[in-house]
């Protein structure tokens, strides 16, 4: 599939058919996932498969109104890892273990260190914008693979945490509904270039 046919074809669906994504689908999306690109190459992102009815039901008052949950088959809770000392060690070990040269590896361990001191609030903001990129391959990818998708932030992460049992260090930030569309996508509209560029 072209680009332009992924771009034009992908909408938010709201309602999806009963019918199950094969686990070879999945696979083959999660993997186009992990190629995602990221700052430092930090990779700051953790995916929970929700496939099960039992914990779809469960996270279901969890996402008020938003009745996709229900008909998804396959549910990807994009998590952001906020443990960003522990992240640059795995950062360091997998540098040297894939033969970054040494020179590559230090700056970008200088950079981590820089960023080490930002405000927490915006250190959240830079690992969350990151996991949204993995997100954004997994919407695009879904398409290309014949599947449909919605994108959601409305629900509520902290009970996400309990309900999945979640670590501390990891908070749902997004949610991937995937299935077959069963509902009509609204006419698109975005806003001209003109209004886009500067
Ligand atoms: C980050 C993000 C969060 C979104 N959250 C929700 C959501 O919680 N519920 C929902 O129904 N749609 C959600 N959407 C879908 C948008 O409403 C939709 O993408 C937008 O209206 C454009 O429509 P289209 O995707 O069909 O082109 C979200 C989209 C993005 C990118």
């Amino acid at each position: 599939m072209e680009f332009k046919d992924i771009v034009t074809r992908r909408y938010a669906t709201k309602q999806f058919q009963p019918r199950t994504i094969p686990e070879e689908t999945i696979k083959e999306l999660l993997e186009l996932v992990r190629w995602a690109p990221s700052g430092l190459n930090l990779q700051p992102w953790r995916i929970k498969v929700v496939a099960d009815a039992e914990t779809k039901a469960l996270l279901e008052p969890a996402t008020p109104d938003e009745p996709q949950i229900k008909s998804c088959s396959h549910l990807l809770v994009f998590c952001v890892d906020t443990d960003f000392g522990a992240q640059c060690e795995r950062l360091s070990r997998a540098m040297k273990e894939h033969g970054v040269p040494e020179r590559v590896h230090d700056i970008v361990m200088g950079i981590a260190t820089e960023m080490s001191h930002l405000p927490p609030s915006e250190m959240q903001a830079w690992l969350q914008s990151q996991v949204y990129i993995a997100a954004t391959h997994a919407l695009l990818g879904a398409t290309a693979l014949g599947l449909d998708s919605c994108p959601m932030t409305h629900f509520l992460p902290d009970k996400y945490s309990r309900i999945l049992g979640l670590p501390s260090h990891l908070r749902a930030v997004l949610l991937v509904a995937l299935g077959y569309g069963a509902d009509e996508p609204h006419p698109k509209w975005r806003y001209p270039l003109e209004e886009i560029l500067l």
